[in-house]
């Protein structure tokens, strides 16, 4: 029988689906609920400081769905990090803690860019007892306007600066996560591990326009007749995150080994997961699939998980960790790879109706038949 259990910087999961930071895990209550339907970790709503500074809007969220399903399959929000003091928060991990000191509770955090406040975020959450930390360099909306968030993680050299203020102090493993809004994942990731960061996380949402209303020509989601750019994520943004996992695993294995990767996009069932693991990734992380799905949703996606593990008789995740990077290639080597195929086929098959032979004939047609 396979098993999910998995150890990842030293934290023991009982599998590697996390709750990723926002509204699944944005108070004590949700936390405590994701941990007792099964979730292998839980990395809390971004916290700040200064929550008085965090004013949201309603509404907040705008979804696309497909066009002859009604399936949601992008989902854009302008939310920003938490607007629960840290006052509340402090109490609330700490006996979310209290409660399950054996499930790993991982602080997802945020500061401007002065080293007086990441040192005390960092101290004061350690304190609370939380196992990791992850630095949240990523949030596209909203934050940047304050310098917070993917201001920082845009700039390799400014997220390698802060992550170090971190790691200097921190004594518990550190996370980076990473924005996607960047044109090459392997720069700012390199800049995390350089820093000293165990592991990263990517991807945090995608800036996006959801789109425009054409009855009142207003952009969505419309508040108070107008909007801004907001961060698209669920199932339609899968396969850019699964080529950033992609590369951002190159890294790990030619320049930081043992680091770890969590891996986060549109993952939704235990074989969105698979595909993750297969790229390279440690853990996965589900935010916009338990706002469209309920918390309940870990269940389904660890057996679904076992599953395929059971299909193609892998006990561990370590057994098919990273397994389909090796099928990554240059265009070259396909045209190459290709034209080898071509001229093996050659030898066997058919050029011109004169080939046919009697003895290979069954052979013949099979080499020029699909399925
Ligand atoms: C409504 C909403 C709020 C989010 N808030 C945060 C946040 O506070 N901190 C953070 O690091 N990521 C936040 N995220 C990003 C998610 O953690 C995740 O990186 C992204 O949505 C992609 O994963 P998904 O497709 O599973 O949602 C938020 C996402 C959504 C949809």
């Amino acid at each position: 029988m396979p098993t999910l259990e998995t150890t990842v910087d030293g934290l023991r999961l009982p599998n590697p689906f996390v709750i990723a930071s926002g509204p699944p895990g944005t108070n004590g209550n949700v936390i405590g609920k994701a941990f007792d339907e099964g979730w292998g970790a839980v990395v809390c709503k971004t916290i700040s400081l200064e929550a008085e500074k965090v004013v949201n809007v309603q509404p907040r969220y705008a979804r696309l769905r497909g066009r002859k399903s009604d399936e949601i399959i992008g989902w854009e929000n302008i939310e920003l990090i938490s607007d629960r003091s840290f006052e509340v928060w402090a109490e609330e991990l700490k006996a979310v803690k209290d409660k399950y000191p054996e499930r790993v509770l991982i602080a997802s955090i945020m500061e401007e860019y002065r080293q007086e406040a990441w040192v005390e975020i960092v101290q004061r959450c350690e304190e609370l007892g939380v196992d990791a930390l992850e630095l949240n360099f990523s949030c596209p909306h909203g934050l940047p306007e304050r310098k917070m968030g993917s201001a920082m993680g845009e700039d390799p050299a400014i997220l390698e600066e802060v992550a170090s203020w971190v790691n200097a102090v921190a004594t518990v493993p550190v996370w980076a996560k990473l924005t996607p809004n960047v044109t090459h994942i392997e720069d700012p990731a390199r800049a995390a591990f350089r820093a000293g960061c165990e592991g990263v996380s990517a991807i945090n949402t995608i800036r996006s326009v959801l789109g425009v209303n054409l009855d009142t020509l207003r952009p969505e989601p419309t508040v108070e007749g107008y909007t801004t750019v907001g961060g698209y994520s669920s199932r339609a943004v899968m396969p850019i995150a699964l080529r950033m996992v992609l590369e951002i695993g190159q890294v790990i294995r030619d320049e930081f080994a043992g680091r770890s990767l969590s891996g986060i996009g549109g993952i939704e069932t235990g074989s969105d997961a698979a595909q993750f693991l297969l790229l390279g990734a440690d853990t996965v992380q589900v935010c916009t699939g338990v706002m469209k799905y309920g918390y309940r949703l870990v269940q389904s996606m660890c057996e679904d998980l076992l599953v395929f593990m059971e299909k193609h008789g892998f006990e561990t995740l370590s057994d098919f960790k990273g397994h389909s990077v090796q099928y990554f290639t240059t265009h070259a080597e396909l045209v190459q790879r290709q034209a080898e195929a071509r001229a093996e086929v050659g030898k066997r098959g058919i050029q011109d109706d004169a080939q046919w032979r009697g003895d290979d004939f069954v052979d013949q047609s099979d080499a020029l038949a699909r399925g």
